[in-house]
């Protein structure tokens, strides 16, 4: 009889133990102790063989039933204790779906890119090519094509880094002119394209000169290409680019790869016909001109067949004006304080 009292001993102390439990840990360690190897009930069990024969179905019956019951609750104790395990969790897990949502901070294109892309938008509507060069340009292209031979003084205003003697860091994006005369077919149509990109000089950089800065290059040569041709294409690009109102002035100039050569001034204010000319301040945007005869001859083109017209204008120049900005170097510092105030419209 002691056995069948210490089974029922045994099944109230663990029911306990089990009822106590907060940890599924802690109910698998009263598993093992109860059914492992060396466990209570595996030891009791044990006496089994001892008892007279009559009572050993009575008692191994017993025993059974209290070892199913344990395992069962045991079974049970672990499910209640996951279940609340997974509810505590999801109660300080909870979300509170009418919080105010964390925008992400989407960042900003340059100004200076903004500038480029209106740019080219401008042109690709007028039936332009764009055309990207390389930063890293031969002296031919960058110099000798566009009517600079090696000797020539006004290379002194455009020195810059040579890799080797006749490859440069591109002083002007003007390299692109001849490049794309000598790829030019011209029995199909005359030639239009622009060239945006980086070009490099030697300064020392101050309010207005950067050693890097942008320059967009227009090219256009066909039959018949006259200045009358640039202003209008010029006009319609200020307008578009600061609004229609200002005037343009164009001014004598000189620059080795055009003749005549001008240099172009739009008024900072807004004019009409009765604004006084005292009135008018004048600022410069770019440089530009006829193509040179020389350079239409290195292209393997007749001058007397062939006529262009050519401009080159920096988009940093354009920005400046365009928004007030009075230091060129804001562009380059990376300051986010500076560079957050040109969000385009829609981001
Ligand atoms: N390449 C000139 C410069 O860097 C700018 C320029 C002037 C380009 C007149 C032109 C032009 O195409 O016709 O100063």
């Amino acid at each position: 009889m002691d056995l069948k009292n210490n089974l029922q001993q045994l099944k109230d102390h663990v029911s306990q133990q089990i009822h106590d439990a907060k940890k599924i840990d802690q109910v698998e360690k009263i598993r093992v102790n109860l059914l492992g190897k060396k466990g209570e009930l595996t030891k009791l069990l044990k006496g089994l063989k001892d008892l007279p024969n009559e009572q050993k179905p009575v008692i191994g019956k017993l025993a059974n039933q209290i070892r199913l019951m344990l395992e069962k609750s045991i079974e049970d104790k672990k499910k209640d204790l996951n279940e609340a395990f997974f509810e505590k969790r999801m109660d300080s897990e909870k979300i509170d779906v009418t919080l105010p949502g964390r925008r992400p901070e989407i960042g900003t294109k340059h100004i200076l890119q903004q500038i480029q892309d209106q740019i080219e938008d401008h042109f690709i509507s007028q039936g332009y090519e764009v055309k990207y060069g390389k930063e890293i340009e031969s002296d031919e292209y960058n110099f000798e094509r566009m009517n600079l031979p090696k000797d020539h003084p006004a290379r002194d205003m455009q020195d810059t880094f040579y890799i080797t003697k006749n490859i440069l860091l591109r002083t002007q994006t003007s390299a692109m002119q001849a490049r794309s005369m000598d790829q030019h077919d011209f029995t199909k149509g005359p030639l239009k394209m622009i060239s945006p990109g980086q070009v490099y000089r030697r300064d020392n950089d101050d309010a207005t000169h950067s050693h890097q800065f942008h320059q967009v290059e227009g090219l256009v040569v066909g039959k018949n290409v006259s200045l009358a041709d640039l202003k209008g294409t010029l006009q319609s690009l200020t307008d578009e680019l600061f609004g229609k109102g200002h005037a343009m002035r164009l001014r004598q100039s000189y620059f080795p790869f055009t003749e005549p050569s001008i240099e172009v001034d739009i008024s900072w204010n807004l004019v009409d016909e009765n604004t006084a000319p005292e009135d008018i301040d004048w600022i410069e945007v770019l440089g530009a001109g006829m193509v040179h005869p020389n350079v239409l001859r290195m292209s393997h083109l007749d001058p007397n067949k062939y006529s262009g017209f050519a401009f080159g204008l920096g988009p940093d120049r354009f920005a400046m004006i365009k928004y007030g900005i009075d230091d060129i170097r804001n562009f380059y510092f990376d300051d986010i304080r500076f560079l957050k105030q040109f969000k385009q419209v829609g981001e």
